[in-house]
């Protein structure tokens, strides 16, 4: 593997009085995807949350990295300063705060940048939403559309995509895989962007291709190895094939 951009290393989280996470390690290289898959409730979004360090999810064990720098005590904003970035499965409505102004000031930060408000807009097909209220009324396309949105204006080099494809028909998926495409910079030689993306379908992967796959169950990885291979084998023996497949030994 290239230097790892995140290091996850035996990590525990618990979320209230629920332990969600147990010992879950996984790394990931500058410029690679990896998908994680399994069942509701296993604790995906739980893992994506910790990293993104998100309130309410407590670290009781175990470490969380990014480049080389430990992160795992770090406040939420110091995180995406520092590189990372989340894309909700369900992105809290903010009333207030239209999608302009936040993007507005996104890319203030930024300075320079990969184009403009419309610009941006545009290649998620959100112009006529930038007056909207964040993530208030939007449908279930545009709502994932939005998160792409605030993706392509931060320019993180370590993306969390928690579902991005749920309750996005298919024109709607292509834009979707387009911009992830673009986020994590796709086509473009050399790029060091990482991605980590929760899928259940995994027809994002028609337009994102991942290099590794990683199943949580219960808390804990059970399993590694190619996407390709994991969703051949979860469709034919459910997830609970997982626990004794033989792919991840050779991982
Ligand atoms: N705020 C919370 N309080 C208590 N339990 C929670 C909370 N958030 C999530 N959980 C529980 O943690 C488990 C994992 O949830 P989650 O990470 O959302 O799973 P997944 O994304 O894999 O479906 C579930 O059993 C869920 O009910
Ligand atoms: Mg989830």
């Amino acid at each position: 593997m290239t230097d790892p951009i995140l290091e996850v290393s035996n990590l525990s989280v618990v979320v209230g009085r629920k332990k969600i996470l147990n010992e879950v390690s996984l790394s990931i290289g500058a410029g690679e995807v990896h998908v994680l898959l399994g069942p509701n409730g296993s604790g995906k979004t739980t893992l994506l949350m910790a990293v993104m360090g998100m309130p309410g999810y407590r670290v009781t064990g175990g470490s969380i990295v990014l480049r080389g720098r430990e992160i795992t005590g770090m406040g939420t904003d110091e995180r995406s300063r520092a590189g990372i970035a989340l894309a909700f499965q369900k992105p809290p409505p903010v009333r207030g705060v239209t999608l302009k102004a936040l993007a507005e000031s996104l890319l203030e930060a930024k300075a320079g940048g990969n184009g403009t408000v419309r610009s941006l807009a545009e290649k998620v097909r959100l112009r006529s939403c930038l007056d909207r209220e964040l993530n208030v009324g939007l449908s279930g396309g545009e709502l994932k559309r939005s998160e792409m949105f605030q993706l392509l204006c931060l320019e993180p080099e370590l993306s969390l995509f928690d579902e991005p494809e749920s309750g996005v028909d298919l024109d709607n998926i292509s834009v979707v895989g387009e911009a992830m495409r673009s986020i994590l910079g796709m086509g473009k030689e050399r790029s060091r962007k990482a991605g980590l993306i929760v899928t259940h379908t995994g027809h994002i992967l028609r337009y994102v291709p991942a290099d590794a796959g990683h199943v949580l169950m219960e808390g804990s990885i059970v399993c590694r190895g190619h996407p390709q291979i994991l969703f051949e084998d979860i469709r034919k023996h459910g997830f609970e094939g997982c626990r004794s497949c033989r792919h991840c030994r050779s991982i």
